[in-house]
């Protein structure tokens, strides 16, 4: 569907005033409006603090210093921090939205590097309870924002709740983050298991975080890919490795993103290396199935399971 020019326009243009400065006005007006709609990854995982908020900011950072248009959304309830890396208060929540005091472009905001944000955090409680109505506003005018993003990060917060497998499950692809602790591995099973019987997803992909080396990436990989195959018929695949870097946990005590403080290190490296297996990824996605707009009509679809 080709968004009104209305729609298309706001979006922007509130994109645009956030920005605050020139380098970021430049980057986005030599982006014009894409013809194809964004495509979203959903990162997630079974257990908490594995990384997923710092995998979701790095990315973005790396995708936007390779000229990709990123948006992110926060949809972790328990806590919502990705506006902490992006160096933003968010003004306004999906709550908002639904709420009806606010279009969706005024929620969205401006963070470093020119990222945008949707903060969903206070407002995805109520999405398994929207009415029709406000499914269809949401779709509307999401599908307009699609055209002015290349790539969707959506941080689902960790566990196998309602809203965590609903936004995973909306995405066309899911990335579950694990570490090497044992009880990090046994709940991505449980989550790959909830997503494949209850939404029967049946591909996800690895992300292997705070590893020592690729060789223990690998051997976390196959440990999981071996039971998931046998017990619940779901293949994985390794999206990559992110070493365990000293540099990392610099930034985060610094609420920055690795990939901007200390671009050498060997995790922002790392990042770099999987941004562009996502750049990759959604070209071929986009050629097979609808992007962002796929999204949102999964999202209705999860929608109405639920009800
Ligand atoms: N590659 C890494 N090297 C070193 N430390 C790391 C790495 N990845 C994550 N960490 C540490 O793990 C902590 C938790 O990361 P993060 O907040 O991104 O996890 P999370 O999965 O989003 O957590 P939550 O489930 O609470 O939202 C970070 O503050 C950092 O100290
Ligand atoms: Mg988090």
């Amino acid at each position: 569907m080709i968004p009104s020019m209305t729609s298309s326009h706001r979006v922007l243009r509130t994109m645009t005033a956030y920005v605050d400065s020139d380098d970021h006005r430049q980057h986005l007006h030599c982006h014009p409006a894409s013809l194809a709609p964004a495509h979203v990854f959903a990162i997630t995982s079974g257990k908490g603090g594995v990384g997923k908020t710092n995998v979701v900011a790095n990315l973005a950072a790396a995708l936007t210093l390779a000229r990709k248009r990123i948006m992110v959304m926060d949809a972790d309830l328990g806590l919502a921090n990705l506006d902490l890396f992006l160096g933003v208060t968010p003004q306004y929540t999906l709550a908002d939205f639904f709420a009806g005091t606010k279009p969706l472009a005024d929620i969205i905001t401006s963070g470093r590097l020119g990222i945008a944000l949707l903060p969903a955090a206070s407002g995805v409680q109520e999405m398994t309870a929207l009415s029709d109505a406000q499914k269809i506003s949401f779709l509307t005018e999401l599908d307009a924002l699609a055209y002015d993003v290349d790539l969707m990060l959506v941080d689902t917060g960790s566990g196998i709740s309602d809203t965590v497998t609903y936004f995973a499950a909306a995405a066309q692809q899911i990335v579950v983050v694990v570490t090497p602790e044992p009880s990090s591995l046994t709940d991505a099973y449980a989550l790959v298991k909830v997503l494949a019987s209850t939404h029967q997803e049946k591909h996800f992909w690895i992300l292997a975080n705070n590893v020592e080396s690729e060789r223990e990436a690998r051997c976390l990989y196959d440990t999981l890919s071996r039971t998931t195959l046998r017990f619940l018929n779901t293949s994985l695949d390794l999206l990559g490795w992110i070493p365990r870097d000293r540099e990392l946990m610099r930034a985060v005590a610094r609420c920055q993103m690795v990939v901007t403080t200390s671009p050498a290190c060997p995790a922002a490296r790392a990042f770099v290396t999987i941004a562009q297996r996502l750049i990759q990824l959604a070209a071929e996605e986009t050629k097979v199935k609808g992007s962002l707009q796929f999204f949102f009509r999964r999202i209705l679809a999860a929608a109405g399971r639920q009800r």
